[in-house]
């Protein structure tokens, strides 16, 4: 079948009702960095070596100059909703007083989204923690949920009225295990025990924030998670592929739906944390209701009991981000893979969603990130970025099997609208549909651009 016959396809499968759109981060886009005060992606980036080809926060995309630019390719693409995410230090320098050139920034932003007909879906916090707050343990902090919350009741004040739909969190997992659990990421901390319990401290941030949320009846708060199908290789890798699940996917889904800590990961981590800090209030205060829950998906996880043969693990996959996890086995990732590492499994897509619906019963679905980095070639002005094309036309394929088979999914957000900075791995890896030109940024749609416009302009 032809490029054009799967789109056409594809197309037909896609009802008028569901939201198709492209997400952001801040930290990744904005630039800008004056303007705002310091997070601890600025401090880490500025660790020679954390980040792989030295890249900072400036500029980035520079997207902050490039407001109306950025606003006007949304509108070409014809996406229904534009997911974002608001830096705390720009809207809060320091979490001190409120800053209102940061403030004035994201209306400016909200109302051209909605003067272009796009909804506004708002990510609270997609990692960039202001440093003064790091350095008060950051999501170590037992108080952190009371700071979180002042900071959300700053953005519901705001933009209560306009935004859509809120996230409170972006893939906490990855903020506890990659920032605190080990050195990957901001802030670099390296301890196993402080992955779990600023796990659950992020948590308690989540209910809190919703809490302030719903006193403000904005439409819509919900969340965030990066889940995944853990699969295990062989029937020996169980007990690893097991506790994988639950850090990966069953600890997040049991606290939103009220069955707190489960005992299997509190024996699993029993050498590591007594998990003492679990609180019954703050339990119930998470597991408060949520209008619908995102989920980030790229790749399956793979786990053996033997040598494979294959590359062991892709970016972000090794037994360190999973403390406790038993000795002895590999994580397995199979070909074909994206630049990341990550191998390309759409049908772990289809299982994720379904096996979220059943752990979470009752809350409607959004894909609120899929794609991939791989090795675009600018020619002639042009990228045919045929293997990213092929990705979104087999995910998103495979998320409409998963709503064929009753789940209620009700959107899909490409991740990423442009190339940016992909955390510790710079500039280097490029999801975006549209290309950045790192000398001056010009913005040129790639062929995966022209799909999500023929897909979100056709239906
Ligand atoms: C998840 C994160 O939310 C996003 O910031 C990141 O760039 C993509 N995945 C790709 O790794």
């Amino acid at each position: 079948m032809s490029e054009d016959t799967r789109a056409t396809e594809l197309l037909k499968r896609i009802p008028r009702e569901f939201t198709l759109g492209v997400a952001t981060a801040s930290w990744q886009i904005e630039g800008d960095s004056q303007g705002r005060g310091s997070s601890i992606w600025d401090d880490f980036a500025a660790v020679p070596g954390n980040i792989k080809d030295g890249t900072k926060a400036d500029p980035a995309c520079d997207h902050v100059n490039r407001l109306e630019e950025d606003l006007d390719i949304l509108a070409d693409l014809g996406v229904d909703a534009y997911r974002f995410s608001v830096s705390w230090p720009r809207v809060m320098p320091g979490h001190q007083a409120p800053s209102s050139s940061g403030i004035d920034f994201y209306n400016r932003l909200i109302d051209g989204l909605l003067a272009r007909d796009i909804k506004p879906v708002l990510t609270a916090y997609h990692w960039d923690l202001p440093s003064e707050l790091e350095a008060k343990g950051g999501w170590l902090n037992q108080d952190i949920h009371n700071y979180f919350a002042e900071y959300v009741d700053l953005l519901a004040k705001n933009y209560g009225d306009r935004v859509d739909r809120w996230a409170t969190f972006n893939e906490p997992w990855v903020s506890a295990y990659l920032g605190y659990a080990t050195k990957m990421h901001a802030p670099g901390l390296g301890v196993p025990a402080a992955g779990l319990e600023s796990a659950y401290r992020l948590m308690t941030a989540h209910g809190a924030g919703m809490t302030v949320l719903r006193d403000h009846k904005v439409s819509s708060p919900g969340i965030v998670l990066n889940l995944t199908t853990v699969i295990s290789e062989d029937q020996a890798a169980e007990p690893a592929r097991e506790h994988i699940d639950s850090l990966q996917n069953k600890f997040w889904l049991d606290l939103l739906a009220g069955r707190g800590v489960s005992e299997a990961l509190m024996a699993g981590t029993q050498d590591i944390t007594d998990w003492s800090f679990v609180d019954q209030d703050q339990l119930s205060s998470i597991a408060q209701p949520i209008d619908w829950l995102g989920i980030n998906y790229y790749t399956p996880i793979r786990v053996s009991s033997q040598a494979t043969g294959q590359e062991p693990s892709a970016q972000g996959q090794d037994f360190s981000l999973y403390p406790g996890t038993p000795t002895g086995f590999q994580m397995a990732s199979r070909d074909p893979r994206t630049e990341m590492g990550w191998e390309i499994y759409a049908p772990a897509m289809t299982s994720t969603l379904l096996q979220t619906s059943e752990r979470l019963p009752g809350v409607p679905l959004y894909i609120t990130e899929n794609g991939g980095a791989f090795d675009d070639q600018l020619v002639n002005g042009e990228i045919h970025d045929q293997d990213r094309v092929d990705y979104y036309l087999n995910h998103i394929a495979a998320a409409l099997d998963a709503k064929d088979q009753g789940v209620d999914l009700r959107g899909y957000f490409a991740w990423s609208l442009m190339d940016n900075i992909e955390w510790a791995e710079g500039l280097e890896k490029r999801f975006g549909i549209y290309y950045v030109d790192p000398t001056d940024q010009e913005r040129i749609a790639k062929d995966s651009a022209k799909l999500i416009q023929y897909l979100a302009k056709n239906r």
